[in-house]
């Protein structure tokens, strides 16, 4: 192995890619973000005019397609079938849909198997929902990383702002606390924290300072 597995999991918009992508880079690790995968299987049932509840033909989608990453300046591009998705799965509309094709479990097997293959080597931060819990349930680092709604819909909201979108802080709220409920409560590998993850508020905390703190967590165990 050349390195750890460092899996980041938490609620919808606590930080997670964000910080992800800088400790892969303090580390020269391998970034994975995991929920554009299931956005980009969203993109693509949405853009097929595909029902969300329409299981069958969503797994089918998955696989049939080829979803896969390159890096570049600012963390990662996604591509589905060497289409770049990276901007068009940030859509509201991909963003409110998809916890419903996140909980499809043809869906979920095998987007966790391609996940376990891109981190068997380890040297890899991989940021997500089950990652510490279903995927890769032996990683070295665990973190679950956290924040009030209150914190979260403003980051959500601020970010949304340099994309020209003027969703209303409220609106944002009420998305974020409804996507968390429906990824908590789905019956396959639910967003819950792993028994032996660190969890770290980052309410109050910069970026740099959440960086530090997981850096710590994975220097302890080189
Ligand atoms: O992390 P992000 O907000 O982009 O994830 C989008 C959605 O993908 C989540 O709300 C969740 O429904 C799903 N997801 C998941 N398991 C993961 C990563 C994401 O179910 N490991």
């Amino acid at each position: 192995k050349n390195g750890l597995q460092v899996a980041i999991d938490g609620p919808a918009s606590a930080g997670k890619s964000t910080v992800a992508k800088l400790v892969a880079k303090q580390f020269n690790y391998i970034y994975c973000d995991t929920g554009a995968m299931y956005r980009a299987v969203t993109l693509k049932a949405i853009q097929q005019g595909i029902s969300l509840d329409n299981e069958p033909e969503i797994a089918k989608i998955v696989k049939e397609s080829k979803i896969t990453f390159t890096p570049d300046e600012t963390g990662q591009k996604v591509f589905i079938d060497h289409h770049d998705v990276s901007e068009a799965i940030r859509s509201e509309e991909v963003t409110n849909s998809v916890s419903a094709v996140a909980a499809i479990a043809a869906v979920r097997k095998q987007l966790s198997a391609q996940q376990q293959a891109i981190a068997k080597d380890g040297g890899i931060v991989m940021d997500g929902r089950d990652i510490g819990t279903a995927v890769l349930p032996n990683a070295e680092v665990k973190i679950f990383l956290v924040a009030s709604v209150e914190e979260r819909a403003k980051r959500r909201y601020k970010e949304n702002i340099q994309k020209g979108i003027n969703t209303p802080l409220d609106e944002l709220q009420l998305e974020i606390e409804a996507r968390d409920y429906k990824d908590s409560h789905r019956k396959i590998s639910p967003l819950t924290k792993a028994t032996d993850a660190t969890e770290i508020d980052t309410t109050a905390l910069s970026i740099d300072q959440v960086v530090s703190e997981i850096a710590k967590v994975i220097n302890s165990k080189l």
